[in-house]
């Protein structure tokens, strides 16, 4: 009965929203039930490293990392912890957490492409001791990603990666990032999903395809044919989209020997 009428409510245009904020604020339900709806904090964080575990437990692996490339003051990398914890609880799978970050804020902008009409290096400094002194499990890798991502396999033998949050805010720094996709199969789930916060934003960051994230992903698109980054359909066709819907890519890893075990069940139609 309680069921029906929140179904009934949450199917309601006017009703929707309000009831979200409810059960985000208040935690209402089990986290599982709040983070399917989208009802938590940085429900796209949630949403990559939920799915990123239940993919990894179908096909029978006991621990994945999920990456934030861009930390700044840390509020994201805080939240993936959380996420992880919860899911972490709820699937019965390790999680390992790693945040790429210069930790002197943003770079100089190589060109146009990394958008110096809105970014300017210096932003987002980060508070390295007060971060590290908050943070629980996460392990910061700071420096340039484009030089950090060269050892970071070698140093830290992560477990394979689900999730990945991309927020370098540049196209030279998401390029490099990207770049990362091509490591061993072993680091990877043979399908990530991937949020990129860069894509939508306002009439001042004027996202395109031809700077920025978008840049940076379509290149990685044209110059891969094993790899590829895909929009996130199910998501797109949902009945009440949210904004965070259209920042969802997922990396298949075409090549993978895991690519195509079995996962899906069969169905009455
Ligand atoms: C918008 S902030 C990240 C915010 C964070 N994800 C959050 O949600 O709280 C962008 C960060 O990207 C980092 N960044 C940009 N380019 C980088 C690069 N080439 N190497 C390492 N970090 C970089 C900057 O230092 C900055 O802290």
């Amino acid at each position: 009965m309680i069921e029906k009428l929140q179904r009934l409510i949450l199917n309601s245009p006017n009703l929707r929203p309000i009831t979200m904020k409810l059960i985000r604020k208040f935690q209402i339900g089990s986290y599982q039930k709040r983070v399917v709806l989208g009802a938590v904090e940085r429900p796209h964080y949630g949403y990559c490293v939920y799915n990123a575990a239940v993919l990894a437990k179908r096909l029978g692996y006991e621990r994945i990392s999920v990456l934030e490339f861009g930390v700044a003051w840390g509020h994201g990398l805080m939240n993936l912890e959380y996420h992880a914890q919860e899911v972490s609880r709820l699937i019965g799978i390790e999680i390992e957490i790693y945040g790429f970050d210069t930790g002197a804020g943003l770079p100089k902008p190589k060109d146009y492409r990394d958008l110096p009409y809105h970014w300017q290096e210096g932003f987002f400094r980060m508070d390295v001791p007060k971060l590290q002194a908050q943070l629980k499990k996460a392990k910061l890798v700071l420096g340039e990603v484009e030089h950090k991502s060269k050892d970071f396999f070698d140093k830290y033998n992560p477990a394979p990666i689900g999730a990945i949050a991309y927020d370098l805010d540049f196209y030279s720094s998401t390029i490099a990032a990207l770049k990362m996709l091509e490591a061993d199969e072993k680091y990877y789930l043979p399908r990530v999903f991937c949020y990129f916060d860069d894509t939508i934003g306002t009439e001042s960051e004027l996202y395109n395809d031809y700077t920025g994230e978008r840049l940076a992903i379509n290149e990685f698109n044209q110059s891969h044919n094993n790899i590829k980054l895909g929009f996130p359909y199910h998501l797109l066709a949902k009945r009440f989209p949210e904004m965070w819907h259209h920042q969802i890519w997922v990396c298949h890893f075409f090549g993978h020997s895991r690519y195509n075990d079995l996962i899906g069940a069969e169905r009455p139609s």
